[in-house]
């Protein structure tokens, strides 16, 4: 079976085709036109996608070799995400599905973040066999869930504020870091501190008593927002200058810490063996190398996709679609104009 998947739902256009389980092609396109707004500004980005769609799904269709009528299926991004940037991906995918008679499968992008570790290639893949423990962290979401096999799972985390992403997002525009500043924190954090300055670590056991913090498995990022800009009024810019690797470094700790506390906590509570991380923030060093090192203590498998299927990309999409499908979740009712799958 051949899916062609379609992602447009923030600031990557993307399109990937499967065949037979494995991912053909992932075209990603990261748009650059955000730079100076210090975030993702939506109109652009709806107008991007749409100047940019046809291209991206004609070289992913090009890459995989095969033709457009080998699709059997398309996919595409129903939401959550910037509204007008979700229509062009979902309606040009829609339009494709019914001008080449193939069945429509609408995605929830949050969930294929959470399935992304079952994303197969080239390279292979190594999935979680039971079930696991999800911290899906991205610019828009911050989530721990438990996992069932059945692509059941509950949500028992998220954030009451900030997401991860943009706790890296917002704190390095105030460093003078540009957007997005996440990649750019993990590479200053590696010649920096992390006890150079303790910034908060909100909704933590050393946070909290331990009776409030018990089950507690909700982030908060807004503080250490507030954090980094009282240290940076306190202290001359030079300053904050010569130290900007720690203040990175401390920074970046501060997050990571946060999130490997709660993703382990919650494994043990719910008794599973295995985590995955998944979103654009599981692209960073700091939070690999120290959840890696929490698994290894508590003897827990981790499983976190490869970098190009961490932030955005269409290969997740267009593997929900195939999960989907084959575990049973696709309804035809999803199929707006009524295209059966596989009649
Ligand atoms: O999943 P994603 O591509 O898009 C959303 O759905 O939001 O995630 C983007 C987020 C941004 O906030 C970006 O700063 C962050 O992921 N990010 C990182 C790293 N790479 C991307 N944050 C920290 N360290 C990184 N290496
Ligand atoms: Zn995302």
């Amino acid at each position: 079976m051949n899916i062609l998947g379609i992602e447009t739902s923030c600031d990557e256009t993307s399109a990937a085709v499967l065949g037979g389980g494995k991912v053909l092609s992932n075209v990603v396109s990261s748009q650059r036109c955000h730079t100076d707004f210090g975030g993702v500004v939506p109109e652009l980005a709806s107008r991007e996608h749409e100047r940019l769609i046809v291209s991206i799904v004609e070289a992913a269709i090009t890459e995989a070799n095969i033709a457009k009528n080998d699709l059997d299926v398309i996919a595409a991004t129903a939401g959550p995400g910037l509204i007008g940037a979700v229509m062009v991906g979902l309606c040009f995918a829609e339009g494709l599905a019914w001008a080449l008679g193939k069945p429509f499968v609408p995605v929830n992008h949050v969930e294929a973040h959470i399935f992304s570790p079952f994303i197969s290639d080239e390279a292979g893949h190594c999935e979680p066999k039971g079930d696991f423990v999800s911290l899906t962290v991205s610019g828009g979401h911050t989530l721990l869930s438990v996992v069932r096999q059945s692509l059941d799972y509950e949500v028992i985390g998220r954030t009451i504020d900030d997401a991860a992403g943009e706790a890296f997002d917002k704190t390095g525009k105030m460093l003078g870091l540009g957007y997005p500043a996440g990649p750019v924190i993990d590479r200053l954090a590696k010649s920096g501190d992390p006890a150079f300055h303790r910034f908060p670590r909100a909704l933590t056991a050393s946070s909290q008593t331990s009776k409030s913090y018990r089950g507690n498995f909700d982030f908060s990022f807004s503080g250490l927002k507030t954090s980094v800009r009282t240290w940076l009024e306190g202290h001359d810019a030079e300053y904050a200058q010569e130290h900007l690797a720690d203040l990175a470094a401390s920074i970046q700790s501060a997050i990571v810490e946060v999130l490997v506390e709660k993703t382990i906590a919650a494994a043990l509570l719910y008794k599973v063996n295995a985590i995955s991380v998944a979103g654009g923030v599981s692209a960073n060093s700091g939070l690999r190398s120290a959840m890696q090192t929490a698994c290894d203590k508590h003897g827990l498998d981790l499983f976190i996709p490869a970098p190009a299927y961490s932030t955005d990309n269409a290969a997740m999409i267009a593997t929900m679609a195939r999960l989907m499908l084959e575990r049973g979740k696709y309804r035809p009712e999803m199929n707006s104009y009524g295209v059966a799958p596989f009649a």
